[in-house]
């Protein structure tokens, strides 16, 4: 019943028992996974997980933090891999100052190119923002009409009111479960139910309980469970709920 909307399964943390975490999924009631790519390389194998793998789609995109290996071809061969069947959005991309502000002018343009293609064509996009909120929806208030998810949604609640307004879907994942987390809970609160994806950003971001271990699409029931408390719900409605969003923006 779960779907889970950001998970890098073609991480090399799942080099060593790929196949078993896989299976371990199905038994957890993960319905589906969404595997976003970083780079050329990262999406290509997302590309072949999905193929592997009944249950996962991919995205195909150029993260901010893999400017090393950009170039005209390889943004080209990226974004060519959004003809295979089974993916359904442009990601991750957007902007990261949080490890490099010294290359802000070629993430834009990154984004920007990325951004217009989708529009273009009509693709979802998973947009990562990290302390870059200003200048992330100045960008993507330039594509109205554009559907996607603010990734591990990050920002203010004013400007999640901004893009609920555009028609953004937003993501939550395991910091809501952190002692720190009162924005994020504070925003939650905000979020229309049929607004709301859950992801785990595995092998990234383990919740609570589950912190200092290899993140995987399993513990997306945590994330729930404090959605469910949240929102005074149960974790079943919520995980169906996010599952058939997700389903709906994605195009599933
Ligand atoms: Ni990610």
């Amino acid at each position: 019943m779960y779907f889970d909307t950001h998970a890098h399964l073609d991480d090399a943390a799942f080099d060593e028992d790929r196949e078993e975490v896989m299976r371990h999924l199905q038994e957890a009631d993960v319905e589906s996974v969404l595997d976003p790519g970083c780079d050329l390389e990262s999406s290509r194998k997302a590309a072949k997980l999905a193929e592997t793998y009944e249950f996962v789609c991919f995205a195909a995109g150029f993260h901010p933090e893999e400017l090393k290996s950009l170039s005209e071809e390889s943004l080209e061969a990226v974004l060519s891999l959004t003809g295979h069947p089974k993916c359904c959005a442009i990601g991750e991309i957007g902007l990261d100052y949080y490890w490099d502000d010294s290359h802000k002018e070629e993430q834009k343009k990154l984004f920007h190119a990325q951004l217009s293609y989708a529009k273009e064509r009509d693709i979802p996009v998973i947009v990562h923002d990290r302390e870059a909120h200003g200048d992330c929806l100045a960008i993507v208030k330039q594509y109205p009409g554009l559907r996607g998810v603010f990734h591990c949604y990050s920002g203010s609640p004013e400007m999640a009111q901004e893009l609920l307004r555009m028609g953004w879907y937003l993501g939550f994942d395991g910091p809501v479960t952190y002692k720190n987390a009162k924005k994020a809970l504070e925003v939650l609160r905000i979020c229309p139910d049929d607004r709301i994806v859950v992801e785990t950003d595995s092998p990234y971001l383990p919740p609570v309980p589950m912190r200092g271990k290899r993140n995987d699409p399993s513990n997306l029931r945590y994330i729930c469970a404090k959605i469910a408390e949240i929102k005074e719900s149960t974790i079943e409605t919520i995980a169906k709920c996010t599952a058939e969003n997700g389903k709906i923006l994605f195009g599933l």
